[in-house]
Parts: structure tokens; sequence; C-alpha cells
């Protein structure tokens, strides 16, 4: 599947203002969810971080136990979290296309990864990289709403596109994979707080 366009450019935005980015969430993590999320995982088990950014993630799920493996097409984002992670497995790639075997990982963390992606997009990189996973927790959060690649001047990055889901469509994501014990919640904005909710959700896939 091509990258689109819009794509690209967002991530742009993301390579240069790596350091910015990762300044500006680094304190305003989902911890309990990575707990969560861990939780569900078989301990040491491989999980996939996708659209990791510049680490925002990856330190926390490594500290509650399980091996995440970090993807990201920024490669700025990827260099400020070599600086953070100096051994740890980093790869450049778009999510919509990655160079790993099938059911290879135990879960799947996606953090804001879709962001940037057509909403049409979503559900075949959802499914693509499902298959990734043989068994294990999926995260998956997103901004809450109907927008498809606005474009927006972030605060941080600047002028990106991005796109958001409702509650229903994230739970219809989830349940047309056959994830189980799905949980689906709507959250303030760890910056923006009720000015910019978040849906995010929880579920279990296969085993
Ligand atoms: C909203 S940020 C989220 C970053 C991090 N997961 C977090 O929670 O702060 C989206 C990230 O996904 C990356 N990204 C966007 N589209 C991508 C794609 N098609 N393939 C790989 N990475 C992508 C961007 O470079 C950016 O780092």
């Amino acid at each position: 599947m091509a990258v689109d366009d819009r794509t690209l450019a967002s991530v742009a935005a993301y390579d240069e203002h790596a350091v910015a980015y990762h300044a500006s969430l680094r304190l305003r993590r989902p911890v309990a969810d990575v707990r969560r999320f861990a939780d569900m995982a078989k301990r040491h088990d491989l999980v996939l971080d996708g659209g990791c950014g510049p680490a925002t993630d990856l330190r926390l799920l490594r500290d509650a136990g399980v091996h995440p493996v970090g993807v990201d097409l920024a490669l700025g984002a990827l260099q400020q979290a070599r600086m953070l992670l100096p051994r740890h497995p980093l790869v450049q790639a778009p999510l919509q296309d990655l160079p790993f075997r099938e059911r290879s990982f135990g879960g799947l963390w996606l953090s804001g990864a879709f962001t940037n992606l057509p909403r049409a997009d979503w559900q075949s990189t959802f499914a693509s990289l499902l298959r990734l996973v043989a068994t294990g927790p999926v995260y998956l959060s997103c901004y809450r709403g109907n927008r498809d690649m606005a474009a927006v001047n972030d605060d941080v990055v600047g002028p990106i596109h991005i796109s958001e889901a409702v509650e229903t469509e994230v739970e219809a994501l989830f349940a047309s994979h056959g994830l189980t014990d799905v949980s689906v919640e709507v959250r303030p904005d760890p910056i923006l707080d009720r000015r910019r909710p978040w849906v995010v959700a929880l579920g279990r896939y296969g085993g």
C-alpha cells in the first residue's frame, strides 16, 4: 500500500520536531494503560510499538516487563529514541508494510499511531499489523471525532494532517478481528484536556 503524501508530510513534521515532541509528552504518558497491557502479555514477550515516535512509551513498556520493538517512519524520532535507548530494537518502516514475520509478536501497542493515516486505511493497516501478532494484548488510542486527514497546525510539531474515530468505530474495528475482553473509553487529552478527547481501547487478540 502506498503511503499517502499527507501522511509523509506529517511524518516529516514529527521527524523535524522529535526533541520538542518528546519533551511535550514525556511526563504525560498512559502509565496505567501500559501496566494493564503488560499484565495481559506474557512476561518478556516481544511486542510491537507501531508509530513509536521518539520512544514515548518504549521505556515504559520495557519497564513493565515486555520487550517492545519500536517502528516509525520518522528518522528524527528514531534518532531521539536511540539516544534514550542505546541498545533497543528500532526500525524505520511504514506501518502498512513492516519487515517482520507473521505471528512474531505477543502484543501490539498503537498510541496515536493511526493519527496521520487516512480513515480509509485504518482497517487494512490494522489487519496487516494484527497478522504480525500471534496472541496477546492490543492497545489503540486516537483522537475522538470524525475528521479525515484534516489539516491542523499542531502546537508542537506544526502543520500535520490528522484523522480521528469515535468509540463505536474503534469497537467495530476490534470486533471485526475477533478481539476479546475489549474495553473502550473516552479520555481527556494529556495536554489539551477536554478540548481534545481521545478514544482508548484495549483488547486481547488470538489465544
Ligand atoms: C501522533 S504520533 C504518536 C507517537 C507516539 N506513539 C505517542 O504516543 O506519542 C504518530 C507517530 O506515527 C508516525 N507515523 C505516522 N504515519 C506512519 C506510517 N505510515 N508508518 C510509520 N510511522 C508513522 C509518526 O512519525 C509519529 O511518530
